[in-house]
């Protein structure tokens, strides 16, 4: 076939390809680059003219040019130009647009930010620790021995011999009083890691904030007092709460404070297992014997307290599962 006959064919099979594409814009758009595109029929044509003896060269490529612009004023109807314009008549309002997902905080982040806020505006600033700790800091600072019981309550990941993922954030105290003269007034929020069996209550890791103050005669009732009012401006005005005996190794006396969550429902008999109440914190005045590990005078005093993230978020956002909290499901974090 001459390279003429090839001309004249591409003009017919693209005006029968025109006719069945016309109402698809991405068959335009297919049709446009097999025609127009770099490595479309037209360039094809263009390539053959090497074939032709030069003194048709010029008469044949007029004809490819025609044709070439006979394609394209036949795609400008359809308003597919190569370099599409943004003009703002070829707008169709009447298209679906396109959806763009917004980001949003993650209900974990939401707690940790919300209750640090409650902190910060009653003069506590935020002391970020370490994961990756040692039995220094995690265990032996904060009174926890080697063989102590309390050691097997928190179930530790080793990474070698020394090192180790932090069990609690109480081991940011140890690294904070170690580097600052009292007074002290901080929080440490973060992430730590328990090896527990992961299940609708427990995961293998979770967050804490904790919180610790030293100054000169700092009393369990200054302790109360902030406990109180952090839970009055995270709950609300009409919370209620409780504060009863515990035991940890770094404070003396130690308590557990409890927010009545009531007993109205079947599911509030089951996460209060009946009581109604629900703990949220652990507490205490800071043990001689962590003043001692960290070089502190002994006339100093202080309390500190650590809260679990997770069981807040859980209970302000009614999810019944925690494992949902890191699985980064996007059906279930788009609804926050
Ligand atoms: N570290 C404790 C835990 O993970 C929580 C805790 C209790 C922190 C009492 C404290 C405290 O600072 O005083 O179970």
């Amino acid at each position: 076939m001459s390279l003429l006959n090839k001309i004249n064919s591409t003009q017919k099979k693209f005006l029968s390809e025109l006719s069945s594409a016309t109402d698809d814009s991405s068959k335009l758009n297919d049709l446009y680059n097999k025609y127009l595109g770099r490595k479309g029929l037209v360039s094809d044509l263009f390539s053959d003219l090497s074939t032709v003896e030069s003194k048709d060269k010029p008469m044949v490529g007029q004809k490819i040019n025609l044709l070439r612009n006979s394609i394209q004023k036949s795609f400008d109807q359809f308003n597919l130009t190569k370099n599409k314009t943004n003009n703002s008549s070829d707008i169709d309002f009447t298209l679906p647009g396109n959806h763009f997902f917004e980001g949003n905080i993650h209900p974990i982040t939401k707690v940790l930010n919300d209750i640090s806020d409650i902190f910060k505006s009653i003069g506590f600033s935020v002391f970020s620790g370490n994961e990756i700790e040692d039995e220094f800091y995690n265990f032996e600072a904060l009174n926890i021995p080697k063989h102590h019981p309390a050691r097997d309550m928190q179930d530790t990941y080793y990474l070698n011999n020394e090192k180790l993922l932090r069990t609690h954030t109480s081991a940011s105290q140890i690294h904070f009083m170690e580097n600052n003269t009292p007074p002290v007034k901080i929080i440490s929020p973060g992430r730590v890691y328990r090896n527990e069996d992961i299940s609708v209550r427990s995961y293998c890791l979770f967050h804490q904030i904790e919180g610790l103050y030293v100054d000169t005669n700092v009393s369990f009732s200054d302790l109360k007092g902030v406990m109180e009012y952090f839970s009055k401006q995270y709950f609300g005005q009409d919370v209620k709460v409780r504060f009863r005996p515990s035991y940890f190794p770094f404070t003396e006396p130690s308590a557990e404070m409890d927010i009545y969550w009531g007993l109205e429902s079947e599911s509030d008999y089951r996460i209060t297992k009946g009581t109604g109440w629900l703990e949220i914190l652990g507490c205490g005045m800071v043990d001689p014997e962590v003043f001692k590990a960290v070089k502190y005078d002994s006339s100093v005093t202080g309390y500190a307290f650590g809260i679990g993230i997770e069981r807040i978020a859980m209970l302000k956002y009614g999810i019944t599962d925690i494992r949902l909290l890191y699985e980064g499901d996007i059906r279930f974090l788009r609804q926050f």
